[in-house]
C-alpha cells in the first residue's frame, strides 16, 4: 500500500516500514562512526522499540557487540493497516543485527505484567544464561498492576494551584494559552505506580531470583529534570513525583544488588521529541525554542547522540561513573547550560504565533515527529507502494 502520515492529535496513525528501516540505519551508521565501546555484551532492553530505549539498544548491539533481548508493547500489522513504528524499527534493528551476526530477539507484550518477565526470564536462560545489562526506558500512560489488577492512569498536572502558560500545537504553529488544573491525591498516586520505580524493582527482583543477572550487573533508568518554565507541570508536578520515585529505586537496585557487584543508575536526558513528549502540554514550545538555541549552539543533539555519549562519556571510559550530588547520570549537560538556558526564558516571553517560526524550531519539531514515524526521511519515495506486512525476525 501507499503509506502518508495521517494524524489524528498529537498522534500519527500510520507508519512508513521503509522509513522507519532508514532511522534505525542512520542510528546504527552514527554509532558504528564513532567506533567500538568497551561495554556490556548482554544486554536487556525493556522499552526497547522507540526513543531513548531504542537508541540503547542500537548503541550496546552496534558501540558494544551486545546480543540484545528487547521489550516492548506495539501494534503489528494486518493487511492494509499499518503496524505501530516500534514494530517496523525492531523488524529492521533485527534485520540488520543479524546480518552482522549478532544474537537479537524480541518480545511484544504488556511489559507490567508477571507473564512477560516471565517469558524475558525463560529466554535469557535459554539463549544468553545470564545478562550485564538492563535498560529501563518505558514511556506508558498506564499500567495494570500485577498484584492487584488494578488499572492505574497516569497524569500530567501540576501540584498545588493551577498552572498557566503558552503551549504550542506544532501540527499548525499556533501558540495559546493552556491552563490546567492541580491534581488530586489519586493522580498523584497513580502516576507514581505508572511512571515510578515499583515495576523497575520488580523487574530486578524477578530477575535477581531466577540467577540470570550475572557479576557486576548495572541497570539504567531514564529520567528528566528541565527548566523553571516546565517546573510546574513536569518536574513539580505528578510525573515529577513518579521520577523522583524512580530516582529513589536506583539506589534500593544498587542495594539489592550488592551481592553481584552490581549497580542501578538514572540517567537525566535531554528533552527530545518522542510520542511521549509531544503529549504533554508546554513541552512541545519550549522543545521547539530549545532546539533553536542549541542547534545555532552547535551542541544539538538527538535519542542517539545522546545515548551514544551515555555511553562513551559516563558509563565505560573505564574510570568511575560521574555523577550529580543525588547521585544522577547527566548527559542533559548542554541543555541545562545556564548561557542556553538564558536564551531559551528569552525567547519564552516573545513567543506567540507570528514569531515562533523565526524564534523557534517549529520545522526541526515536526519534521522530528514525523521521523517517530518513518516519515520525512531521505531515501525514500513516498508515493511508492510499500509492504505494510513486515515481521520482526524472532517474532513469528
Ligand atoms: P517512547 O515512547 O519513545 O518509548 C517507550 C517505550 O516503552 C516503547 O518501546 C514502548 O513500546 C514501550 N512500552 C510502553 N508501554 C509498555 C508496556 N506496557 N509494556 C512494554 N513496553 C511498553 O519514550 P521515550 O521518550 O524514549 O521515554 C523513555 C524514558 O525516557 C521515559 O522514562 C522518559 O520519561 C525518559 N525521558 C524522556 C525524555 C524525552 O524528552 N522524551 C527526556 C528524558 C527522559
Ligand atoms: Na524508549
Amino acid at each position: 500500500m501507499i503509506i502518508q502520515p495521517r494524524m489524528r492529535g498529537f498522534i500519527c496513525l500510520t507508519a512508513h516500514p521503509d522509513g522507519a528501516a532508514q532511522n534505525v540505519r542512520e542510528q546504527i551508521d552514527y554509532v558504528t562512526s564513532n567506533g567500538n565501546i568497551d561495554g556490556p555484551k548482554k544486554v536487556l532492553v525493556i522499552g526497547a522499540s522507540t526513543g531513548f530505549g531504542l537508541a540503547s539498544r542500537i548503541t550496546a548491539a552496534f558501540g558494544s557487540g551486545a546480543a540484545t533481548i528487547g521489550v516492548f508493547f506495539e501494534k503489528e500489522p494486518s493487511e492494509g493497516k499499518t503496524a505501530s513504528p516500534g514494530w517496523y524499527n525492531t523488524a529492521a534493528f533485527e534485520k540488520f543485527a543479524h546480518e552482522k551476526g549478532l544474537y537479537a530477539k524480541s518480545i511484544n507484550g504488556d511489559a507490567f505484567s508477571d507473564e512477560i518477565k516471565q517469558q524475558t526470564i525463560d529466554l535469557i536462560k535459554k539463549d544468553l544464561g545470564q545478562v550485564d545489562q538492563i535498560i529501563y526506558s518505558l514511556a506508558s500512560p498506564v499500567r495494570l498492576h500485577p498484584k492487584t489488577g488494578i488499572l492505574h492512569r497516569s497524569a500530567l498536572k501540576p501540584i498545588g494551584q493551577t498552572y498557566t502558560n503558552k503551549t504550542v500545537d506544532f501540527h499548525t504553529g499556533k501558540v495559546s494559552e493552556v491552563s490546567i488544573a492541580p491534581a488530586e491525591q489519586e493522580d498523584i498516586d497513580n502516576t507514581v505506580v505508572v511512571m515510578g520505580g515499583e515495576d523497575w524493582e520488580m523487574w530486578i527482583d524477578a530477575l535477581q531470583a531466577a540467577g540470570v543477572l550475572a557479576e557486576g550487573v548495572t541497570t539504567i533508568a531514564y529520567s528528566y529534570i528541565g527548566p523553571e518554565v516546565t517546573e510546574a507541570v513536569y518536574r513539580k508536578g505528578t510525573i515529577g513525583r513518579a521520577k523522583d520515585n524512580l530516582e529513589a529505586s536506583a539506589f534500593t537496585i544498587t542495594d539489592k544488588l550488592k551481592p553481584l557487584n552490581g549497580k542501578g543508575y538514572v540517567s537525566v536526558n535531554k528533552a527530545l521529541v518522542t510520542q511521549a513528549s509531544s503529549a504533554i502540554p508546554v513541552i512541545p514550545l519550549y522543545i521547539s525554542l530549545l532546539f533553536k538555541v542549541m542547534k545555532d549552539a552547535g551542541t544539538h543533539e538527538g535519542t542517539i547522540e545522546q545515548i551514544d555519549r551515555l555511553y562513551r562519556e559516563r558509563l565505560y571510559t573505564g574510570g568511575e561513573v560521574p555523577v550529580d550530588e543525588k547521585g544522577r547520570i547527566r548527559i542533559d549537560d548542554y541543555e541545562m547550560d545556564p548561557a542556553i538556558q538564558a536564551k531559551v526564558a528569552e525567547l519564552w516571553q516573545k513567543a506567540d504565533t507570528e514569531t515562533l517560526p523565526e524564534l523557534g524550531d517549529l520545522k526541526g519539531y515536526s519534521h522530528e515527529f514525523h521521523k517517530l514515524f518513518g516519515f520525512e526521511m531521505g531515501g525514500v519515495d513516498y508515493d511508492k507502494e510499500a509492504n505494510e506486512m513486515v515481521a520482526i525476525e524472532s517474532i513469528k
